[in-house]
């Protein structure tokens, strides 16, 4: 039978014949893979283990404190949070092209994460001991998929936060590699880990950078992260979460129309919700929300959202649309 205390304890075994003494870094998402990867090593070596989280500015609302705090505490890891929001902001500004945005916090990720690692990594030498070991959150399905050479095209240029350069230098430490989502969400369970992370809906590694449709801006990304806290405040207290594979809530930055709030005339923009019911993210179908829901949503956002006047709901399924939309 599958029980996640014996893949605990087969994994830390596992890692602690792979790792022996060696030093170990994990980049840390805030999402569930890289937090059980890390949390697994983290029981097996502890403190030979330094996570590093990279704060994009494309987070949203209380990810950060998520990790810094309540994972922090549930697992006792040394954790290093870069602050490079004004690096991401600035390489961002201008650009409203869904692929270009792609490239540029891909590229901008990868350069900070070296960065810390570098950083790290001098530290580490200059005890004469260096780091070794790079932690990875990979699934079964990713092994799969990147190995089946199926020759699927690529339509968007996907990239996960921890994403790795060419010229890797360390070996590579991936304790979820024989394991689904749903179990390495038990594992992280069984861990004790923060219920947030564990069962946090899929997210992108650009995160709220390619759900602003138009330039990327502090104020657009302020304004976008208080819609979506809106969205899954309402849509949990609804008991909705296990219906909805995950709903981006999208800011249409380059459209405007026109309404009247008060006594006035508004020219806001709209905030588009896209709930979507899947299996595996590859088709989709738009999720029936409960009407009531929708309107205590829609009357949330424009009421405490400055700038947005509009609320509009995406009832395409995938194909044709993909689940983001960009
Ligand atoms: P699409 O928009 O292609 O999304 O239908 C399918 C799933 O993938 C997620 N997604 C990403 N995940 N890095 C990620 O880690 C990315 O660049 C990325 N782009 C999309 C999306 O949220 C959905 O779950």
């Amino acid at each position: 039978d599958w029980n996640p205390g014996n893949v605990i304890a087969d994994q830390v075994a596992a890692i602690q014949a792979q790792v022996g003494s060696g030093r170990v870094i994990c980049g840390l998402s805030g999402g569930v893979d890289s937090a059980v990867a890390a949390a697994l090593v983290h029981k097996a070596v502890g403190d030979q283990l330094v996570c590093v989280f990279v704060d994009h500015g494309l987070l949203r609302q209380d990810e950060r404190r998520q990790v810094e705090e309540d994972y922090v505490k549930s697992t006792g890891v040394r954790l290093v949070t870069v602050d490079a929001r004004e690096q991401f902001i600035s390489a961002l500004a201008g650009v409203s092209d869904p692929e270009q945005k792609r490239k540029i916090i891909g590229r901008e990720f990868i350069r900070t994460f070296e960065q810390a690692q570098a950083d790290l990594i001098a530290e580490a030498a200059a005890d004469g001991d260096p780091i070794r070991f790079l932690v990875q959150g990979t699934l079964y399905p990713d092994v799969v998929e990147s190995g089946g050479g199926s020759g699927t095209a690529n339509i968007k240029s996907h990239h996960n936060v921890g994403g790795l350069p060419e010229d890797l230098q360390f070996e590579l430490v991936e304790p979820l590699r024989a394991l689904f989502k749903d179990e390495v969400r038990a594992i992280g369970r069984q861990l004790g880990l923060p219920d947030e992370i564990v069962s946090r809906q899929p997210f992108p590694g650009p995160g709220l950078g390619i759900r602003i449709v138009g330039e990327v801006t502090a104020e657009r990304l302020e304004l976008l992260r208080q819609a979506d806290a809106i969205v899954r405040a309402e849509l949990t207290a609804a008991g909705l979460d296990a219906e909805i594979w995950q709903c981006p809530v999208v800011l249409l930055a380059d459209v405007r129309s026109v309404g009247v709030q008060g006594d006035g005339r508004t020219y806001g923009h709209p905030i588009v919700l896209r709930p979507v019911s899947s299996e595996d993210a590859m088709t989709a179908d738009w999720t029936r929300l409960p009407y009531d829901v929708l309107a205590r949503i829609s009357n949330r956002i424009t009421n405490e959202v400055s700038g947005v006047n509009r609320v509009v709901l995406d009832v395409t399924s995938k194909p044709p649309g993909t689940i983001e939309w960009e």
